[in-house]
């Protein structure tokens, strides 16, 4: 069996960022269950604010292209998000938005079909107590309505500035536990139903 590929990116391009502190963290267990990863920052695929006239002129930003390339190959999604008002940053929604429009030339790898039955873990960071986790159910929603298979187990890290040991784990051993769990499980359902 070859190893299910799973994409990685956190929903902030701030440096030092706690959500993608935990990206990172999320990395290793991932491939000590078996997954292949690729970690990306979405720093590196900048796009506009979307804009329908935008769209209709120029069709879609060449980095839109390129990241739904990327979701396309692999067969399931990791996002770490940040709260922002109780929801998911405006990068993130940014960059799904686009990623969710069809490229009429490429249909088979644009729009909502990069999305459709693959399956997604979802993790919140904040230097909250609650960690984000209301900022979970918009994107599990979010993800939903584009077609994914969320998996249940979900992992939101309050007191971020504190979360994270030195060597990038969880300093607490149970969340430590449940990001493996969570780590697992994605990696399990990717091979399973990968298409
Ligand atoms: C516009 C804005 C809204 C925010 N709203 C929330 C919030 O609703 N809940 C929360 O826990 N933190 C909130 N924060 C604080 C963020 O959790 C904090 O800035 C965090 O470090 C951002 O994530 P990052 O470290 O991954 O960049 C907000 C920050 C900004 C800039």
């Amino acid at each position: 069996m070859t190893a299910p590929k799973i994409l990685v990116f956190a929903g902030s391009t701030r440096r030092d960022a706690f959500s993608q502190k935990l990206a990172a963290a999320v990395v290793p267990l991932l491939k000590s269950v078996g997954a292949e990863v690729t970690h990306i920052n979405l720093a590196d695929f900048d796009m506009p604010l979307y804009n329908g006239d935008l769209e209709a002129e120029q069709g879609l930003p060449p980095n839109t292209r390129r990241l739904q390339l990327l979701i396309a190959s692999h067969d399931a999604l990791l996002i770490a998000t940040p709260e922002y008002n109780g929801s998911i940053t405006p990068l993130e929604l940014n960059v799904l938005d686009w990623c969710s429009r069809a490229d009429k030339d490429n249909p088979a790898t644009s729009g909502a079909v990069v999305f459709a039955d693959k399956p997604a873990a979802i993790l919140s960071s904040s230097p909250g107590p609650l960690g984000g986790m209301r900022a979970l159910f918009h994107l599990r929603d979010l993800l939903g309505y584009l077609g994914m298979v969320v998996i249940p187990q979900q992992l939101a890290v309050g007191r971020a500035g504190e979360a994270f040991a030195a060597d990038g784990s969880l300093a607490d051993p149970r969340q430590q536990a449940a990001l493996e769990g969570i780590a697992r499980r994605l990696t399990e359902v990717a091979a399973s139903i990968r298409k």
